[in-house]
């Protein structure tokens, strides 16, 4: 580690002299956190974010030549059949990898601890965690293999995502195929250009995004720890979505078909301003643009059809390649490009040497976006999933994207299964879905996988107004 006497010249050089004020005041082993602290940054790179993102507001180029880009319907279209067998032998193989983002703050929802830990389902509250580790769980029965699982965290959220995941056991997977990786961090910078201190003997950083998390699989040894399994596809998702299908044979069928780098799930927007990243193409390339960002003249045109010309709206949902995301974190260099985003950050006041909490936005959080990634990828897959099979995040306390809405989108998709098997749903006078229903991967992960599951319960599953029925990986569990 660098000494003070270096640190304070690289700080004059940058003019980031008052981050050193309160070091005099400090035990010495907050000295030593700092000191460290500091001498991690890249002064120079820091320097140069600082003039273009925060000193200034950067002005977007909106591209003049955006196409709408090909969807594959949801399904598969005419590929349908050889792309679940694909992406069944890929599974089969253990050519996979679930890749999970958990390392955000979570701030909306303002649950204590990580938000993959949050109560998720609508019958037995399972924490989100836990949905997806079912999921692999199941996989790996279906397929006959270990399926190893990353979880990207942050260093704010490691040790209680760690914690909760051995309180339970890893809900039955190995540990030895769940790696938490802890993700990079950026420090927080007041409009002023100066770096902020979260407490005297700390810079007050943010993690650096979901972009990170893909630098994250290269600096952690994830990327070669795959390499040394026999990965190539890594299959992304948000902890926030229960409805995600985590390991989609299709998917992963077409991406193989399509000998795509990067692939990405999409929806077709409510409406013109639904805020869903726009999927475009620019100069061939697949690019999603921000739905602030889209003009207001191709936001809201239309086909022939009257169906909006740019319909396909990002879920966060993807597969890359390995060796893509190999060779874009090569050389430890990141070629995602950085976003800004204004907060309010918590800082001590360099004048007082008192922690402030500010009423309004007071500095700039950097951070780096996964979907940027796309339009490096020589070829990608864009695939049309269904909003009521695959959507429904967890991102606000109340309101939309809330837990209710979740819970009843969740509750709506095992229903559809249900019915689709032969099974009654009570409704009541308005048509609504008048039980609570939920099913766990373990008993089936999807329609095709229920019919099966539902002939081995001992008696035929009737289900009434008013009932809890949970359909677990012993059978049914049902009660008033
Ligand atoms: P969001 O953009 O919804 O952010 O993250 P968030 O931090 O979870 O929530 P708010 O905005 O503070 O309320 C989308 C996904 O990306 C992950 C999140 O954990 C979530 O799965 N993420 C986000 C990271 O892993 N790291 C980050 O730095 C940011």
């Amino acid at each position: 580690m660098a000494d003070l006497g270096s640190i304070r010249t690289i700080l004059k050089t940058y003019d980031q002299e008052h981050l050193l004020a309160w070091f005099e005041e400090l035990d010495s082993s907050q000295q030593s956190i700092l000191l460290a602290q500091l001498d991690a940054l890249d002064f120079p790179q820091i320097q140069s974010w600082i003039e273009q993102y925060v000193l200034q507001k950067p002005t977007l180029e909106i591209p003049t030549n955006i196409q709408p880009p090909q969807i594959i319907p949801f399904g598969g279209g005419d590929n349908a059949e050889a792309a679940r067998a694909q992406g069944q032998e890929l599974l089969r193989a253990g050519k996979v990898a679930a890749f999970v983002v958990a390392g955000g703050q979570g701030t909306r929802l303002g649950f204590e601890g990580p938000k993959g830990c949050y109560p998720a389902t609508p019958v037995t509250e399972k924490p989100l965690f836990r949905v997806f580790a079912e999921q692999i769980n199941a996989a790996q029965q279906t397929y006959g293999v270990s399926i190893p699982w990353y979880i990207l965290t942050s260093p704010i959220n490691d040790t209680a995502t760690q914690a909760h995941f051995r309180q339970n056991n890893f809900w039955g997977l190995d540990p030895a195929n769940v790696k938490f990786i802890p993700q990079g961090t950026l420090p927080a910078v007041g409009y002023d250009g100066k770096l902020l201190l979260g407490r005297k003997y700390r810079l007050a950083v943010n993690p650096n995004g979901h972009g990170g998390s893909l630098t994250a699989l290269a600096e952690s040894g994830a990327l070669a720890d795959m390499a040394e399994r026999g990965i190539d596809y890594i299959s992304y998702f948000q902890v926030d979505n229960p409805l995600v299908r985590v390991l989609d044979p299709v998917f992963l069928g077409l991406v193989a078909l399509g000998d795509a780098e990067a692939a990405a799930k999409s929806l077709s927007k409510r409406d013109p301003y639904e805020k869903l990243g726009n999927f475009c193409v620019v100069d061939d390339k697949t690019t999603i643009i921000e739905y602030s960002d889209l003009p207001a003249e191709l936001a809201e045109a239309c086909n022939p059809d009257g169906r909006l010309k740019f319909s396909a709206g990002s879920i966060a949902i993807h597969i890359f390649r390995r060796d893509f995301v190999e060779r874009i974190t090569a050389g430890g260099t990141c070629l995602l490009p950085i976003h800004r985003a204004d907060k309010k950050v918590p800082h001590i006041d360099p004048a007082t040497g008192k922690r402030v909490s500010p009423d309004a936005p007071n500095a700039v959080k950097l951070e780096l976006f996964v979907f940027d990634a796309m339009p490096l990828a020589e070829k990608t897959v864009i695939y049309s999933t269904s909003r009521g099979e695959e959507f429904s995040p967890i991102k606000n306390a109340e309101g939309e994207d809330s837990p209710a809405t979740s819970k009843h989108d969740q509750v709506r998709r095992y229903a559809n299964w249900l019915e689709a098997a032969g099974v009654a749903i009570p409704r009541d006078a308005m048509g609504q879905i008048a039980a609570a229903i939920e099913i766990s991967p373990l008993f089936a992960d999807s329609p095709e996988m229920l019919k099966a599951s539902l002939a081995t319960l001992p008696e035929p599953l009737n289900i009434h107004a008013g009932d809890n029925v949970y359909l677990g990986s012993r059978g049914q569990i049902s009660g008033k």
